[in-house]
């Protein structure tokens, strides 16, 4: 595995790739069995998709953990770095069933703390440990804010803070920031915290010539606007689960001025994106057999036209140009284990 990490801060990691472009390897919903011989075939089938695709780096976009016990996730974990680590370091960003604990004790934020602790331990990982972090950041406390109270009442549990980094990606010399990749955590119903999206105004308004892009896990509203407007192209099998964003989220990445793209995963069976005021948001390809909508499993569904996908992932190539990152470009495009390529 390339060693791409300079620097690592209380709230983002920065690498130096020393090339002239970035390749990224977004996976998504693998939602592994906990079983090790079923894990590990996934595994080296994502192992295999960077391999084949030369990816620098491998952005895993959540709903990852099938058994949801710290001990569980942490051997997910395990398995994952030192399958797909060994070829390329990965992000993670939380999926909303990664955080539906299985056992939640009277402390479930310490539970998920263990696991993010436990991430950023792992070598292939390039993970910050963030949830004191973003609580104690900028904006009302939860108990001022009525979103974020309601988000962390006991009956939703869908409050946790941590999951929320960036990773600085330098230009090919290594003099410059080219691009700002931001990690972030949606929750289940909330979407991004006020606190977090508080923390990227100021991220990516230190220089806005830098352009930045997202990868979380559940779409905002937006991903439901530009289907419903004809601003999207691809394929669109379900019903995007937006959950309880209105374009809130968007607002706010909107008046940041320098989002260029989101990626998301989720809703297994959509793989479409379309540009809403000129952020791009892309859903990911669905990868490995797990979870429902998968096309090995289901082939019949596919041929009906109904709830299943080609099983795949998405590539994105950041240009890391020169000494202006304004001037940095990014692609992206469906890819197969087999070599081939589907562009929406
Ligand atoms: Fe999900």
């Amino acid at each position: 595995m390339p060693r791409l990490v300079v620097n690592r801060g209380v709230d983002s990691i920065q690498i130096a790739p020393g090339s002239p472009e970035l390749r990224v390897l977004q996976v998504t919903d693998l939602h592994l069995a906990s079983f090790g011989l079923i894990d590990r075939f996934c595994l080296r089938a994502v192992r295999d998709l960077a391999t084949k695709w030369g990816a620098h780096l491998v952005a895993c976009t959540g709903d990852l953990f099938g058994l949801r016990t710290v001990d569980a996730m942490e051997r997910s974990a395990r398995l994952f770095d030192g399958i797909v680590g060994k070829v390329a370091p990965w992000t993670f960003s939380w999926g909303n069933h990664d955080q539906e604990l299985r056992r939640p004790g009277p402390d479930p934020a310490g539970q998920l703390d263990a696991v993010e602790a436990y991430l950023a331990r792992l070598p292939g990982c390039l993970y910050v440990q963030g949830r004191r972090y973003m609580e104690a950041y900028r904006g009302p406390p939860v108990t001022d804010d009525p979103w974020e109270r309601d988000a962390a009442a006991p009956e939703h549990w869908d409050g946790f803070h941590g999951g929320n980094y960036l990773v600085e990606v330098m230009n090919e010399k290594g003099t410059k920031v080219a691009w700002n990749v931001f990690i972030l955590n949606s929750r289940r119903a909330y979407h991004l915290p006020t606190k977090v999206l508080n923390w990227m105004a100021d991220r990516a308004g230190s220089d806005r010539r830098v352009p930045c892009i997202c990868f979380y896990h559940v779409p905002n509203h937006e991903y439901h606007v530009i289907w419903e407007r004809g601003l999207a192209r691809g394929i669109k099998r379900e019903g995007v689960c937006f959950e309880r964003d209105r374009g809130r989220v968007h607002q706010a990445l909107k008046a940041m001025g320098n989002i260029k793209a989101c990626f998301v995963g989720h809703d297994h069976v959509n793989d479409y994106h379309g540009v809403l005021d000129g952020i791009d948001y892309v859903y990911g390809r669905k990868t490995c057999l797990g979870g429902y909508g998968s096309y090995k499993k289901v082939p019949k569904q596919l041929e009906a036209g109904g709830k299943a996908i080609r099983v795949g992932g998405k590539l994105i190539t950041l240009s890391l140009g020169g000494d202006d990152p304004s001037a940095n470009r990014f692609s992206h495009v469906t890819v197969f284990a087999d070599g081939t390529t589907w562009q929406p």
